[in-house]
C-alpha cells in the first residue's frame, strides 16, 4: 500500500483515481498554504485536522507518507521534490518540471542520489484519443512518422490575478517570455517518436499585441528539430482571445497522417494510405474508427470517471507501480528535463531573434560539461 501525500489544490484532480484503487495507494496527508483548500480535503478525502499541514516540511517531517504528489505552484516544484527525495519520498510532480535550467539539473541529481521514483505527472499523455493514436503509430500506420504538431491554445489571462492580486502565473508563466508551458503538447507528439530526442529548438512571436499587461507575447511557435533530423512544431498561445483547444495535435508519417479536432463540429480524423489509391486522394476517416487499437487497459471502464477521460486514473496507476517495482516510470526525469528545457531555452531563443538553442542530452549520469546552456 503506497501511502500518500497531496501538495496544492489541484492534485484533488487525482483523488477520485486514488479512491479505485483501494488496495494499492491511500492518500495520508495533504499540504496547502491555504485553510480553505485544508478544509476542502478534509470533506474530499475524508482526511483528519492532523492529517492536514499548512507547512511543506511539517507534512515531510510528520506524516505517515511514501510518497508526494507536487501540484503547486511550479516554482515550488523543485525545491519542494528535493526536499521530498531528500526526506526519502518518491516524487510525481505537476507541469512545468523546473523554472530554470540550473534546477533541470540539481533535480537530476537529487533523483539520481536518492534512488527514489520520480515522475513526470504530463497528464495529457494519457488521454485515451492519445493513446489510441500512439498505438497506431507504433503498429506502423501512419508508415515512419517525420513530422508532428502541438497546440495548447488558452485564455487564460484572468488567472494571472486573484482578488486584483497577482498570482504566481502573472510571473512564472505569463510574465515570462518564450513557451513557458509546452509540455502539454509537447508530450503526446514526442511520444511518437520513439527512441528519438530534441536536439535544439528555436521560437519565434509575432509580438505583443494584447493589452493585457503581461510581458508574454501573444503567442510562441517553438520549431524543435529531433536528433533524427525530423521535425515538431509546438504553439503555446494563453493570450489571444479565441475559442480554448489545448488538446490539439497532428503526426505526418510516409503512410499518413492524424488530426485533432479543430473546433466547431470538427472530430479527431486519420487519412491512412490504401493499396492502390492514389496519396493525392486520401480520404479523412473518423479515429473513432480505429476505437480496437486502443490499449488493453483503456478498453475496461477502470478509468471511468477520473479526470482527463479517464487518463488520470492511468498515470496515477503508473505512478503506484513505479513506487511498487522500483522501477523509474516512462515519463521519467530526463524526459520531464527535455521537454522542459523547451521551455526555458524557448526564452533565451524569442529575446535573441529567434536564435536556435541547443538543448542538452538529459541522460543518467550526465557529464558535468553538458550541464551548461550553449549558445
Ligand atoms: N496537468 C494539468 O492539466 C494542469 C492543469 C492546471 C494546473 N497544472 C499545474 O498544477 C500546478 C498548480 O496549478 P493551479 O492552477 O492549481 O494553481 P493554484 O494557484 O490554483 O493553486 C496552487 C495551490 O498551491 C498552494 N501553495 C502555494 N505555495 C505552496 C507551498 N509552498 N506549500 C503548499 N502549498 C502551496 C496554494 O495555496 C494553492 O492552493 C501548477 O504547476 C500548474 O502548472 C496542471
Amino acid at each position: 500500500m503506497v501511502k500518500i501525500g497531496l501538495v496544492g489544490v489541484r492534485a484533488f484532480s487525482i483523488v477520485d483515481a486514488v479512491k479505485k484503487m483501494p488496495e494499492e495507494a491511500v492518500i495520508t496527508a495533504m499540504c496547502d498554504l491555504r485553510e480553505e483548500a485544508l478544509a476542502a480535503s478534509r470533506e474530499k478525502i475524508g482526511l483528519t485536522e492532523s492529517q492536514c499541514y499548512r507547512v511543506y516540511e511539517d507534512m515531510l517531517e510528520k506524516a505517515d507518507i511514501d510518497a508526494v504528489i507536487i501540484s503547486s505552484p511550479m516554482n515550488c516544484h523543485v525545491p519542494q521534490a528535493i526536499q521530498a527525495l531528500q526526506a526519502g519520498k518518491h516524487v510525481m510532480c505537476e507541469v512545468t518540471a523546473a523554472v530554470t535550467m540550473d534546477e533541470l539539473w540539481w533535480l537530476i541529481e537529487e533523483v539520481e542520489k536518492s534512488g527514489k521514483i520520480y515522475m513526470y505527472a504530463e497528464n495529457y499523455c494519457y488521454t485515451p484519443e492519445v493513446q489510441l493514436v500512439r498505438s497506431m503509430v507504433k503498429a506502423g500506420m501512419f508508415g515512419e512518422i517525420y513530422y508532428g504538431e502541438g497546440e495548447y491554445t488558452h485564455q487564460c489571462s484572468d488567472l494571472c490575478f486573484c482578488n486584483g492580486k497577482p498570482t504566481w502565473r502573472h510571473y512564472w508563466q505569463m510574465g515570462t517570455r518564450g513557451a513557458f508551458y509546452p509540455t502539454h503538447s509537447l508530450g503526446p507528439v514526442m511520444q511518437c517518436f520513439d527512441d528519438d530526442r530534441i536536439v535544439s529548438v528555436a521560437t519565434f512571436t509575432p509580438g505583443c499585441h494584447n493589452s493585457l499587461g503581461l510581458r508574454a507575447d501573444d503567442l510562441t511557435q517553438t520549431m524543435c528539430q529531433l536528433e533524427s533530423g525530423k521535425l515538431v512544431k509546438i504553439r503555446v498561445d494563453t493570450m489571444s482571445p479565441r475559442p480554448h483547444n489545448m488538446m490539439y495535435y497532428s503526426v505526418q508519417g510516409t503512410k499518413g497522417c492524424y488530426e485533432a479536432a479543430r473546433g466547431l463540429g470538427d472530430s479527431a480524423k486519420v487519412a491512412l494510405v490504401t493499396e492502390g489509391e492514389p496519396d493525392a486522394h486520401l480520404k479523412w476517416k473518423p479515429l473513432s474508427d480505429f476505437n480496437d487499437l486502443l490499449p488493453e487497459r483503456y478498453k475496461g471502464n477502470a478509468g471511468e470517471g477520473a479526470g482527463h477521460g479517464g487518463g488520470d486514473y492511468y498515470i496515477v496507476s503508473d505512478f503506484i507501480d513505479a513506487v511498487k517495482t522500483g522501477k523509474q516510470p516512462e515519463l521519467n526525469v530526463y524526459k520531464a528535463a527535455e521537454w522542459t528545457s523547451v521551455a526555458l531555452l524557448s526564452q533565451l531563443s524569442v529575446t535573441n531573434g529567434g536564435r536556435v538553442m541547443e538543448v542538452p542530452r538529459f541522460c543518467p549520469n550526465m557529464d558535468y560539461a553538458e550541464k551548461k546552456i550553449k549558445l
